[in-house]
């Protein structure tokens, strides 16, 4: 499932009546980015959880007859396999969380699609890997199985300074690419993180989360997270496992602006038609704000 429901408060007025999900990054939506990579690795059941003024992802997944017949008849092939890209495998369902009360609300959304079988959830505003290329899900979803996990976490190495902007894992076995999670701790200062190593937008569950979120108190905004259910599995003796992101893996969370800018930009600048003229623009900016500044 990808939850795509949140206020996207981070990134006003950009998303006042648009979804953050569907801003641009390069030539396409970060979502497109986000099913790309599930259909690469060979997921074909999509559920979006979506809530108010998000219908133009539905528009995004939906033929557009017209818009195809006029781009075949201009003879524009490769414009019409990127506007697909690649998710005619995918099948899509939509539902909607009514009230956008966090991550783990919005998961508990899924749990009539999801019945008894174990589901992935992917966030809808991080891009693993560029244009990404990654396959940590699979990954994931062997870890799950082989080692009848309940839940499986992707993970990514953070500057130690920068702990206290995400959720931080306490490994069992530090040093190792697939580990079990003993604890999570929420946004801890550098001197109180167990690790750099962050949550990273991917998760793999069996259907027991259900029953942890269940139980999960509202924190002090009133959102329900999915990180202390993920707490209560790890309370329980129930195996939570991490795996580590790889080098060609890093994620790409456009929440707030200086990670988007920053993300716009990496794309932008490996696109393969407008990249290198792109450099060019960017070296000629910096070269004048330089001069500007001497
Ligand atoms: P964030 O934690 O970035 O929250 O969501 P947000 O509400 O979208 O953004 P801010 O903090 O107000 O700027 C991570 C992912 O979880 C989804 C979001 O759409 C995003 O893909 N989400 C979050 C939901 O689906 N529902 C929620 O209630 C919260």
């Amino acid at each position: 499932m990808v939850p795509v429901a949140g206020l996207g408060t981070r990134l006003l007025p950009a998303t006042k009546s648009q979804p953050k999900e569907m801003l641009p990054v390069g030539r396409k939506p970060i979502v497109q980015y986000v099913v790309e990579e599930l259909v690469r690795n060979g997921i074909e059941q999509i559920l979006f959880v979506t809530g108010r003024s998000k219908t133009s992802i539905e528009n995004h997944f939906d033929d557009d007859p017209e818009l195809i017949r006029a781009l075949e008849a201009a003879g524009k092939k490769d414009l019409l396999e990127e506007l697909s890209g690649g998710s005619g495998a995918a099948h899509f369902f939509y539902t909607r969380q009514r009230q956008q009360r966090g991550l783990g609300d919005a998961i508990l959304c899924a749990e009539n699609f999801a019945g008894e079988e174990p589901f992935l959830v992917a966030l809808g505003d991080s891009i693993i890997g560029l244009n990404a290329n990654s396959r940590a899900v699979s990954s994931m979803a062997q870890v799950f199985e082989s080692r009848r996990a309940s839940c499986v976490i992707a993970v990514e190495e953070v500057p130690r300074e920068e702990t206290r902007h995400y959720g931080i894992v306490q490994p069992d076995s530090p040093g190792e690419d697939v580990f079990r999670v003993v604890n999570l701790v929420e946004k801890p200062p550098p001197e109180k993180a167990p690790s750099s190593l962050a949550i990273a937008g991917r998760y793999v569950f069996s259907p027991l989360i259900f029953d942890m979120i269940r139980r999960v108190k509202p924190d002090r905004r009133g959102e329900i997270q999915v990180t202390d259910a993920i707490q209560l599995l790890c309370d329980e003796g129930k195996r939570v496992m991490a795996v580590k992101l790889g080098p060609g893996e890093k994620r790409y969370d456009i929440g707030n602006f200086p990670s988007y800018f920053e993300t716009f930009a990496e794309f932008a600048l490996a696109d393969p038609h407008y990249g290198e003229g792109f450099r060019r623009v960017l070296e000629r900016l910096l070269a004048k704000a330089e001069c500007q500044a001497g």
